[in-house]
């Protein structure tokens, strides 16, 4: 009987071998494991074998239908729809290929990585605070007086929470200048335990929030904020960075002017513009006097150094506030309908850019 049994399987195996479609497989299957299957036939043989002859047989006829099952189902794989068509792109190597599809960084994560890299050049350092901050660097060391209608013209969110008793209310930075504060403050300690004198060059560029939100204004939108503070600082070097930024960002052709303005936290206080691109600098329809309106700047006020320790007859500085989505927008000549659509996550949207 173990011949009998070997001879079967070797001859499903080659059966199995040769077969060149899904029926024949099936038919195979029946010559060998069906209920008058030639496997089946002997197996049902065994019971005539001496009682201690059968278990050997027994697990050799197991072996034997299980290799026939297994030879069955690989064989089965050649001919399914999934193997015919791995099969045939194989074959036509001319096929273009399926492109994966790739991404790019968001609108305003370019523009922050450019600017940073503009004003790195020019030995500023990015730096973080935190976004979630006191009212005192908000606004109070920003030389802001307590209780000041000057506080209603950045339309503040204020967090839900005890106001601390010194640095008062916690509200959501509406400004990138509570990082000046934070800055000169860091600064100030330093000089104190080294003895170096002081020197600021900060870049701090953040998310910053106000209760705004239409077709031109989102609550939540990006600032940069330049500090320069030294000895000897000048409005000279503030016009000197002001005109290297609009180069190095607008292009070469830019010009830039300051126009007095009015801060608290500056003095004297500026508005800064860069010449029109459409009409450089003539005047036309989009800009109608040759200048497009970049943001705030103006010299450190002595009561903010004085704030955060530092002597103003000792040190000056200078300090802009600038709007990531507005030059971003300038630079490249885009009006977005809804300002919105930067931050909706709609990826026909995202992806023109
Ligand atoms: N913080 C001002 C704003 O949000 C912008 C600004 C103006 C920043 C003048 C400055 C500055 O650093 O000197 O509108």
């Amino acid at each position: 009987m173990e011949e009998e049994l070997i001879g079967i399987k070797n001859a499903a195996i080659s059966f199995i071998f040769e077969a060149d479609s899904a029926e024949e497989l099936e038919e195979i299957k029946l010559q060998f494991l069906g209920r008058s299957g030639k496997l089946t036939l002997t197996m049902k043989e065994m019971g005539k074998l001496p009682k201690e002859k059968r278990p050997q047989i027994g697990v050799l006829a197991n072996e034997v239908k299980t290799t026939i099952e297994e030879a069955l189902a690989n064989a089965s794989t050649r001919f399914s729809a999934h193997k015919k068509a791995v099969i045939q792109k194989k074959i036509d190597v001319t096929n273009p290929g399926i492109k994966p599809s790739l991404g790019h960084l968001h609108l305003i994560t370019q523009a922050i990585a450019e600017i940073t890299t503009i004003f790195e050049h020019i030995g500023f350092k990015r730096v973080r605070y935190p976004e979630i901050e006191w009212d005192h660097y908000a606004f109070t060391a920003l030389n802001f007086p307590e209780n000041h209608p000057a506080r209603d013209d950045w339309e503040t969110f204020f967090i839900d929470q005890k106001a601390d008793a010194k640095k008062g209310q916690v509200v959501l930075t509406p400004h990138t200048s509570s990082g000046q504060i934070r800055e000169m403050e860091r600064m100030a300690e330093l000089s104190k335990k080294s003895g170096e004198p002081v020197n600021i060059r900060m870049l701090n560029i953040a998310k910053t929030y106000r209760r705004q939100s239409d077709v031109s204004h989102t609550a939540m939108f990006h600032q940069f904020e330049t500090l320069v503070v030294g000895k000897d600082i000048s409005i000279a070097d503030l016009k000197g960075v002001l005109d290297y930024f609009v180069k190095s960002y607008f292009g070469e052709n830019r010009k830039s002017r300051i126009r007095p303005y009015h801060f608290q936290f500056t003095e004297p206080s500026f508005e800064t513009d860069v010449s029109c691109g459409v009409c450089d600098g003539k005047g036309c329809k989009l800009c109608k006097e040759g200048w497009l309106e970049l943001g705030g700047a103006g010299m450190v006020h002595p009561n903010v150094l004085r704030n955060c320790g530092l002597d103003p007859k000792v040190y000056t500085g200078f300090a802009s506030g600038w709007g990531v989505e507005r030059v971003l927008m300038m630079k490249e000549g885009i009006t977005i309908d809804d300002l919105r659509l930067l931050y909706s996550n709609k990826v026909e949207f995202l992806e023109q850019f």
